[in-house]
């Protein structure tokens, strides 16, 4: 298999509490196939060892242009060059500053301006000093030059006080240099996604399901939002707790019923005109629930018990009728079968026009329930069918959002 280029981080560390948790951060972008490269502000080295980061990295450290003449070591300019993003993590309200009105008497501040990589950057201080309306500033002024900020968190802070000014996590951040790396092409685009399965209830403590994990959907909302879009995600329970970039607002329902008035708000008053840009109802809706939910606990008998249960809403359905011939929200459905190829092609097919999508992913059940690889049939309106192998499905999320590009140019 053709190995994935690496993304060549180079990591500013500045001189922040938060300057440790910099060193999990690398370690973090080097398991996800980057080669990161550290350059350290002068007041960085008091809170952690340049040391530390040569040895996570295996790449000399960057402190200061003196050095640079030193075998091993990189000048700034190259640094810059070098570079697929640029990083500054833990940042300073000083280095923020700086950083906005172009000082560069540091490598950092050096590579920051001399760098045509885009440029992530994610705070950590005293919320008051985080809050002050001249860091705010200076955060607006670099967002303007498209600069990225990623949200510190709230919470105890290492000076005693409350509030935004932590370090967010390291799956945060990662999130937003893989969006800073991606090509935008869903950049404004609104996108809202279901996944998971939903529970219908027989009593308070029973219910009827599926093995749906969600994977897939949140797979496609992480590939949506790195590529730019602002993503709504609804869903129904998941297995684990995954890190979703919190940019990706998330609504979670329980029921089919949750799910269709959910799905239904982001469709807004006006569909023909507010729709989302793009929908994909990757959800494992119940086709059926029960006809009666008991407010109390179903006793244990010795006689046969029947539940009668009746349809649930189908969603993608009603999305495609409200949609009707116009083009917003581009639809995608998909479709799950046991059986052959052959059957989840012809099933695929008579969906995408049933429902009145613009795409169906087919997959077969044993392919993708609870996995975290899939194989799918991507069917599109034309009548064309792309098959893709067994393949990560952070990576068939990708080809599902190539082929949305690919259908989405060729209707306007
Ligand atoms: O008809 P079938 O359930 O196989 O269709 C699957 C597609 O329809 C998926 O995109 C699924 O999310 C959607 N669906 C739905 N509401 C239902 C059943 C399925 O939106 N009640």
């Amino acid at each position: 298999m053709k190995r994935a280029k690496k993304t060549r981080v180079v990591l500013g560390v500045t001189g922040s509490i938060a300057a440790y948790k910099a060193a999990e951060l690398a370690r973090y972008m080097m398991k996800r196939g980057c080669v990161v490269r550290v350059v350290m502000s002068e007041s960085a080295e008091q809170f952690i060892s340049p040391l530390t980061f040569e040895s996570l990295t295996g790449q000399p450290v960057a402190r200061s242009f003196w050095e640079e003449t030193q075998p091993g070591a990189i000048g700034h300019i190259a640094l810059a060059d070098w570079a697929d993003v640029v990083l500054v993590a833990p940042a300073t309200a000083d280095t923020i500053a700086k950083a906005a009105y172009g000082f560069s008497d540091s490598p950092l501040l050096a590579v920051l301006l001399a760098t045509k990589a885009p440029i992530v950057i994610a705070p950590a201080m005293n919320v008051n000093m985080f809050e002050h309306s001249q860091t705010q500033e200076n955060i607006h002024n670099l967002q303007a030059r498209g600069v990225m900020f990623v949200t510190p968190e709230s919470g105890d802070l290492a000076c005693g006080w409350k509030g935004r000014g932590r370090l967010a996590q390291p799956a945060e951040i990662y999130h937003h240099v893989r969006r800073a790396v991606t090509p935008q092409d869903l950049r404004g685009k609104r996108v809202v996604i279901s996944t998971g399965p939903t529970r219908e209830a027989i009593d308070p403590v029973r219910f009827i399901s599926n093995r749906s994990s969600g994977k897939m959907g949140l797979s496609l909302a992480v590939e949506a939002f790195h590529r730019g879009a602002e993503v709504t995600l609804v869903h129904g329970p998941l297995s684990g707790s995954p890190k979703l970039p919190s940019l990706i607002r998330t609504i979670s329902i329980t029921s089919a019923d949750e799910m269709r008035s959910a799905v239904l708000t982001t469709l807004g008053r006006d569909p023909a005109h507010h729709a989302p840009d793009i929908m994909i109802m990757a959800a494992a809706v119940a086709d059926y629930r029960p006809e009666i939910e008991s407010d109390q606990k179903i006793k244990k008998s010795n006689a046969p018990l029947n539940i009668q249960l009746v349809s649930n809403p189908d969603i993608l359905k009603e999305v495609g009728e409200i949609k009707g011939t116009h083009e917003r929200p581009f639809l995608v459905g998909f479709a799950v079968e046991t059986g052959d190829t052959e059957k989840l092609l012809s099933e695929a097919k008579r969906k995408l026009e049933a429902k009145n999508a613009d795409l169906l992913v087919g997959n077969l059940a044993q392919d993708s329930f609870d996995k975290d690889t899939n194989k799918v049939l991507i069917v599109s309106k034309g009548g064309n069918a792309e098959e893709i192998d067994t393949a990560r499905k952070s990576l068939i999320a990708k080809r599902i959002f190539d082929t949305v590009a690919t259908n989405t140019r060729s209707q306007s």
